[in-house]
């Protein structure tokens, strides 16, 4: 464990709210100290508004330090390791923030007149392309905000499609235990019923269990795949097939296309919509729901129902927003969806190439094989499937010593790491979702291995340690439904008897 004294632990210090002082000045114009007067007399009455009152009279280099602590106590990708599984936390290449920031870009209003936007509409147009080549589908939108507003997107395209056949009878969206929880919000949010089915012992859905409840009354079925114990599905084929033969849509969550990228166009094996979220797969910022992107992606037959707008290329090579199409469900966004997020990720998408995104595939899952082979023998691997992106383990080797999943997530933020997804997927018990990206050099991966084996030991010989974690963080353990029910949001003193 010699490497965990290098990393920072900066969360010590007492972070005090309190630093005005009567009198103290956070400003020095030249002008009123080299004559003495007031600054107030320089400034028109404009600028001076009397009901701002009660201001902090602090110096600059306070203000200064202040902010920078507060910003310091943000755990972000830029401050080190994020193994949050199912988030794929990787980095997020600056040059590509650069790029977004192009005053062609980020000037320009939805409203200007095509001529004048040939730029940012080539950009939409070839992003689509790019979707569509690395995925091997005929059309795709980049409208939707974020994933599940991509899935519910995808959905209502489903629907249209039932529609369009007088296929009414179709109500039900069959759901496997292992897909992204999102799934099943999203069905219902586009009128559709769930159909759950459980996954085999191994973590796969079996073929057999489709083929026992597929009818015509399903209208499709949700695959997240990888599914969400970072496991291919090994029936896929067969439960295509299956859906296919009677009637039915298959709906790809390909949110986790990092672990397939370069390896297999889901198109071509028969997905018929599937989504893609930007911010997992192709490294724009996250967004806590969007400002983000979902991009869908289609086949030639579900085409003609895609969201509008959509950018088209003229035959004499320019670029042209289509508003009007006979079948399309209608807008999911204004404009032309988060237009610099799209920026984002086409410029990674160039940077990269295709043998660089490849190459992220297979260093995403390299490195999420190296953290299950060395964890292993010290945490327990509830299924024995190949893991691809992420490796999810389970509680059972330390809920009988008292120790809970959230006291190592705890723990971790004493180790200065983020603590990785815990308690999902559902179907392992205290799931432990570790997803460690391609972005990771072996070095940290190897603290993080190393933090995980000594919290393993902790967890006979001083279990404390871990009920009382964090032990070094600003704020400690929260009452955790209580921060998400009833957040809050601004400073304010905390009671001393209470800490409240
Ligand atoms: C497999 C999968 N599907 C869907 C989603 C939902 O995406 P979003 O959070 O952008 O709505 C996620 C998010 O991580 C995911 O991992």
């Amino acid at each position: 464990m010699k490497t965990i004294a290098k990393q920072g632990l900066k969360f010590n210090e007492p972070l005090i709210f309190e630093r005005s002082v009567v009198g103290k000045k956070g400003y020095s114009f030249k002008e009123c100290l080299s004559n003495g007067s007031d600054p107030e007399d320089i400034f028109d009455d404009l600028f001076i508004r009397d009901e701002i009152k009660d201001f902090p009279e602090v110096s600059e280099v306070e203000v200064i330090r202040h902010f920078t602590r507060l910003s310091q106590l943000n755990y972000g990708l830029d401050s080190g390791f994020y193994p949050l599984g199912s988030c794929t936390m990787k980095y997020n290449p600056k040059v590509n923030e650069d790029i977004a920031r192009f005053k062609g870009f980020n000037k320009i209003h939805p409203y200007f007149p095509e001529e004048f936007t040939q730029g940012a509409l080539e950009v939409i147009f070839g992003l689509q392309e790019q979707l569509k080549k690395i995925t091997g589908f005929e059309a795709v939108t980049l409208q939707p905000s974020a994933g599940a507003h991509a899935e519910f997107t995808g959905l209502k395209i489903i629907k249209a499609y039932h529609e369009s056949n007088h296929d009414e009878k179709r109500k039900y969206i069959i759901i496997p235990d292992s897909a992204h929880g999102t799934n099943p919000a999203s069905t219902t949010l586009a009128g559709f019923e769930v159909k759950n089915v459980k996954s085999g012992p191994d973590g796969y859905i079996e073929a057999e269990t489709i083929a026992e409840i597929m009818d015509e009354t399903i209208a499709g079925i949700m695959i997240t795949n990888p599914n969400t114990l970072g496991v291919f599905e090994q029936d896929l084929d067969k439960i295509i097939k299956i859906v296919h033969s009677k009637g039915g849509l298959v709906y790809g969550d390909g949110a986790n296309m990092n672990a397939l990228m370069g390896k297999l166009k889901p198109a071509e094996i028969g997905f018929d919509v599937m989504h893609l979220n930007l911010h997992k797969t192709f490294s724009t910022p996250h967004g806590g729901g969007g400002p983000g992107a979902g991009p869908i992606l289609v086949t030639q037959e579900l085409k003609r129902f895609l969201p509008l707008p959509l950018v088209a290329k003229t035959e004499e090579g320019s670029f042209h927003i289509v508003k009007n199409a006979i079948g399309s469900i209608g807008r999911m966004k204004s404009f032309m969806g988060n237009f610099t997020v799209l920026v984002r990720a086409y410029s990674y998408i160039l940077e990269m190439g295709e043998r660089g995104l490849t190459q992220a595939t297979e260093d995403a899952v390299l490195s999420a094989n190296y953290i299950r082979e060395s964890l292993k023998g010290h945490y327990h691997l509830p299924y024995e499937a190949e893991s691809l992106h992420e490796v999810v383990f389970s509680d059972k080797n330390f809920k009988d010593l008292g120790v809970h999943t959230i006291d190592l997530a705890k723990r971790l933020i004493d180790y200065g790491l983020h603590p990785s997804t815990v308690y999902f997927p559902l179907i392992v018990s205290g799931a432990i979702m570790i997803e460690p990206t391609e972005s990771e050099s072996k070095e940290d991966i190897d603290y993080f291995i190393d933090v995980m084996k000594t919290i393993a030991n902790e967890m006979k010989e001083t279990p404390e340690l871990l009920h009382n974690a964090p032990g070094i963080s600003y704020r400690k353990r929260l009452d955790e439904v209580k921060a998400a029910k009833h957040p809050k949001l601004r400073w304010y003193k905390l009671d001393e008897e209470t800490d409240e």
